[in-house]
């Protein structure tokens, strides 16, 4: 069942969402070689308490931290440990929050000095396929526009896996809400998006091939070929004329910049 929002409740979850970005933002001032992801983890289960919020991954279906940190060949879902980040790591950080019973996730992938050139290149096309897939998040479109066109661009235009067992969801009042919002598909198909729909839009896509496997830990989800993994995520609202993105990248994005341990040259 999918569960329009009314324009008051949306309002509501961009307050959400935009927790989740400040909170990515604090995570981009601090991220350094050296850094433990168990460390930057804890400043965002404080943070978020910080701001009348609880963090929604903390035992959401048993998972044990506020964050997930997925670095390198780990797509999703990686558990923060004592591992030191290093320069040319790619670390994707996914941050939920509850709100005043609203639900914000998004995700955000930076680059710890300089990754090289492919994985330079694979953190650009993702975000620029979250985007496209974003453009389509428009009533009287199908799920399947949203999925083609990210498919489209990473898998198609420049050769990237994208991962299949892993998608995108409604979200509200709930973390994962219909419809299933897919990153590979075929235009046309799928449920029929309508106004006030609020979606989390979240490529995984892989720099060699499509397939992962799950740790024995039952969640870090990881590359089967050992390559690395990108992952961005907005929270964005379906409108008549153009989507609607709850969520904010600026502050991250200059807070990236501006931490000159961070490659931001993309
Ligand atoms: N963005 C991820 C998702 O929507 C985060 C879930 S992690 C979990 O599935 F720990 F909460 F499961
Ligand atoms: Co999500």
């Amino acid at each position: 069942m999918m569960i329009c929002k009314t324009n008051e409740q949306v309002e509501m979850m961009r307050q959400s969402a935009l927790l989740v970005g400040k909170t990515l933002t604090e995570v981009a001032k601090v991220l350094r070689p050296g850094i433990t992801t168990l460390s930057i983890d804890r400043m965002i289960g404080s943070f978020i308490r910080d701001h009348n919020a609880v963090p929604s991954f903390l035992h959401y279906k048993g998972y044990p931290f506020n964050s997930c940190i997925s670095v390198n060949d780990v797509v999703v879902h990686g558990f923060p440990g004592d591992n030191q980040l290093k320069e040319g790591d790619v670390v994707s950080v996914d941050v939920g929050v509850i709100l005043n019973g609203w639900h914000g996730d998004h995700a955000y992938t930076f680059a710890i000095g300089n990754p090289g050139d492919a994985v330079i290149q694979l953190i650009k096309v993702t975000k620029e396929a979250l985007y496209k897939g974003i453009e389509k998040a428009v009533a009287g479109n199908r799920v399947g526009d949203i999925a083609f066109s990210i498919q489209e661009h990473t898998e198609k235009k420049h050769g990237y896996g994208v991962v299949r067992e892993l998608v995108g969801h409604g979200l509200g009042k709930n973390l994962h809400e219909d419809p299933q919002v897919p990153n590979y598909g075929k235009r046309g198909s799928g449920p029929k998006l309508k106004d006030g729909l609020v979606l989390a839009i979240e490529p995984m896509i892989n720099l060699g091939k499509k397939d992962v496997y799950t740790e024995e830990d039952g969640w870090t989800v990881r590359t089967k070929d050992g390559k690395p993994s990108v992952h961005f995520e907005h929270d964005v609202c379906v409108r008549k004329t153009k989507a609607d993105i709850l969520s904010d990248y600026t502050a991250i994005e200059k807070a990236e910049k501006e931490n000159p341990d961070l490659f931001s040259n993309y």
